[in-house]
Order: structure tokens, then C-alpha cells, then sequence
């Protein structure tokens, strides 16, 4: 039987992570939002893709929960979207509120599933939904790291002028600015970014990567990144779905591992059928440490704002 995702949100990156699930061609999907007819038009016309492009993937979309049941894999996306001059924080009251109706309906109708966030602030998000949801940490999981790595592998990709697929990068800590880009562990063809690339321009590109969500929206003025969004929630949901086992950077609960405790934030993790497997509790030096230390605390900020709200 093929594996059940819901996509909660039907918008940017809901959508166009339906889409790219559902070529995949080994799930179905259930596409929900709260906007009336934008997630039926928008499931209908994915199915009627499926001829073209041959996939078998049935695909609806509904406002109620109710075609989500038993769901293995639901991943949230609901929530507004960063506009020019908005900062991912701005979004906080919004969108814990959307994750606080969102949630209790998915643990309602599958209360096995694994939970994965995309909505920002996303490491406050996981946080909030690991809550309200009642579920063991590894059932929680948020896509963050992906695609601040995917940004740093570009950068460095076309600064070099080689393939991306030779480019591997990390990047830890929480969704925003004080994100961590691990140029100690990021490679080009297994040799060490600093053989390449001089100092100056290693910070560029750091800085870059930093900037990347906002250097999109001032592009678009209307909204944020979506495709390489989607992207790699494609790639968190194969690597759970067929129980792949990757090695991902994802926002996962800490239970000592980092010296911290209590908090999702971006790590390097096994991702596979039981979700967050395990966390990868890397030696850091004490400059990427602070770094990290750092992020965390941006975090635990977030946290704490929630709680007065
Ligand atoms: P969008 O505005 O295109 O779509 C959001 C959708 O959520 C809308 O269709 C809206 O009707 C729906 N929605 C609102 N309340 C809902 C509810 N209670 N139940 C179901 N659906 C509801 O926004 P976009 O671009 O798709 O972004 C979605 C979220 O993902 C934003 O918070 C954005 O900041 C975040 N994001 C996070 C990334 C990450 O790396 N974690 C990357 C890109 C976006
Ligand atoms: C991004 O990094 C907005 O968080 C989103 O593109």
C-alpha cells in the first residue's frame, strides 16, 4: 500500500511540496488548507498531471480533516509568509496560533503519524507543535537545515564553477540570523572549503547564506522562497518515508547532545522511518560552539516570547 502524506497549507510551499511528493510516484497526498476551493482546484489539477507526467499518486485536496486520516508523514506549512522588512520572528503570534489549530486536528486523525514543520519561526514552531502534539521527540522534526545548506552548496557551487553535487556543507543551529555555517565540516570534492577558497570570501559566503531566505523575499516583494523550500522537504519525506537513513541537518529536540537540553534546533540527525533516529553530537571547536551556544539562546528567546503571548 502506498505511504499517506498530509501537506497542511496549500499555499507556496505546501503546494509545491505536494507536487514534487506526488512525482515522486510512491505516496499519496492530502493537500488541506482553510482558504475554500484553493486545495480542491489545486489537488485536482496535480491529479490531472499525473497522466502526463505518469504517476499514480492519488492526490485531493479538502478543508476538513477528515481525508487526512491515518496519515504516516504530515508535514504543516500553514502559516503567513515573510514580506520586505518583515523578520521570521515577526511571524511568531501568527503563526502559533494557526500551529495551535492545526495541530490538535492531525493528532486527532493520526495520532501515529511523524510531524514534519516548515512554518517559520520554524525552531519555535517545532517546539510548539512538539508540545501541543503530545508526541515523542523523535515524531517531530523540522526542515530548516536543508535548505540553509542547499544556499551554501549553491554559493560555493558558482563561486568555484563546479557541480553542486561535489559541494557538501552544514549548517546548524536555529532558522535565522544566527544560523551556523560549519565551514570546518563543509568540502568540495572531499577537499576542505579553506583549500579553495580565500578567507575573505569563505565570510561572503557565509554571510550570504545567513541572508538567504531575505535576500529571496526582497526579490519577490511578495512572499518567500518556495521551490528550493519544497525541495527539501522532498528530501526529509523520502528519507523518512523509504526509510533511507540520511544523514540530514534537521531542527530536532536536544536532550544533552550540544550541552543543551530542551530545545529543537538545527543538528545533523539519522532521518528514517522512525523519524529523528538519532542526533549526531559533533565536536565543535569553542568559536563554532559559542556560535552555537548563541543561535540556541536566539531560540530559547522565541520560546519564552511564546509563553507570554
Ligand atoms: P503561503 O502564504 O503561500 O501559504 C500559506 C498557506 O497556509 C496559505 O494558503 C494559507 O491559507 C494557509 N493557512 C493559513 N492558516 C491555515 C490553517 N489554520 N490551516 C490550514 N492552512 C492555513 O506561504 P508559504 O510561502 O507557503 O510559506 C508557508 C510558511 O512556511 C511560512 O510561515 C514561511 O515563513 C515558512 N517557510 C519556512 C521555510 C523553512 O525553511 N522552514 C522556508 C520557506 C517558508
Ligand atoms: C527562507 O529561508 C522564509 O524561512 C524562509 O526562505
Amino acid at each position: 500500500m502506498r505511504k499517506k502524506v498530509t501537506v497542511v497549507g496549500a499555499g507556496n510551499v505546501g503546494a509545491t511540496a505536494a507536487q514534487r511528493i506526488a512525482e515522486r510516484d510512491y505516496a499519496n497526498v492530502v493537500l488541506v488548507d482553510v482558504v475554500e476551493g484553493l486545495p480542491q482546484g489545486k489537488g485536482l489539477d496535480l491529479a490531472e498531471s499525473g497522466p502526463v507526467l505518469d504517476y499514480d499518486s492519488d492526490i485531493i485536496g479538502t478543508n476538513d480533516y477528515a481525508p487526512t486520516a491515518n496519515s504516516d508523514l504530515v508535514i504543516i506549512t500553514a502559516g503567513i509568509a515573510r514580506r520586505p522588512g518583515m523578520t521570521r520572528d515577526d511571524l511568531l503570534k501568527t503563526n502559533m496560533g494557526i500551529m495551535g489549530a492545526v495541530v490538535g486536528e492531525v493528532v486527532r486523525n493520526s495520532p501515529d503519524s511523524i510531524l514534519m514543520i516548515v512554518s517559520n519561526p520554524l525552531d519555535a514552531m517545532v517546539y510548539h507543535a512538539h508540545k501541543l502534539s503530545g508526541f515523542p521527540k523523535e515524531r517531530v522534526v523540522g526542515m530548516a537545515g536543508v535548505l540553509d545548506t542547499a544556499r551554501m552548496r549553491t554559493f560555493i557551487a558558482s563561486e568555484l564553477n563546479v557541480s553542486v553535487e561535489d559541494v557538501q556543507a552544514l549548517v546548524l543551529g536555529g532558522h535565522g540570523d544566527t544560523m551556523v555555517p560549519l565551514v570546518r565540516y563543509t568540502t568540495v570534492g572531499g577537499i576542505p572549503l579553506s583549500t579553495w577558497l580565500s578567507q575573505d570570501k569563505i565570510n561572503a559566503i557565509v554571510q550570504r547564506t545567513r541572508d538567504g531566505g531575505g535576500e529571496i523575499v526582497s526579490l519577490l516583494k511578495t512572499g518567500s522562497a518556495f521551490y528550493a523550500p519544497s525541495a527539501a522537504v522532498v528530501q526529509m519525506t523520502d528519507a523518512i518515508l523509504l526509510d533511507k537513513k540520511r544523514i540530514l541537518p534537521a531542527a530536532a529536540y536536544l536532550d544533552g547532545e550540544y550541552g543543551t537540553s530542551g530545545v529543537f534546533v538545527g543538528v545533523p540527525v539519522i532521518l528514517g522511518a522512525k523519524g529523528v533516529e538519532k542526533v549526531i553530537d559533533l565536536e565543535l571547536t569553542p568559536e563554532e560552539k559559542a556560535g552555537f551556544d548563541h543561535s540556541v539562546e536566539a531560540v530559547n528567546e522565541l520560546v519564552e516570547a511564546m509563553a507570554n503571548l
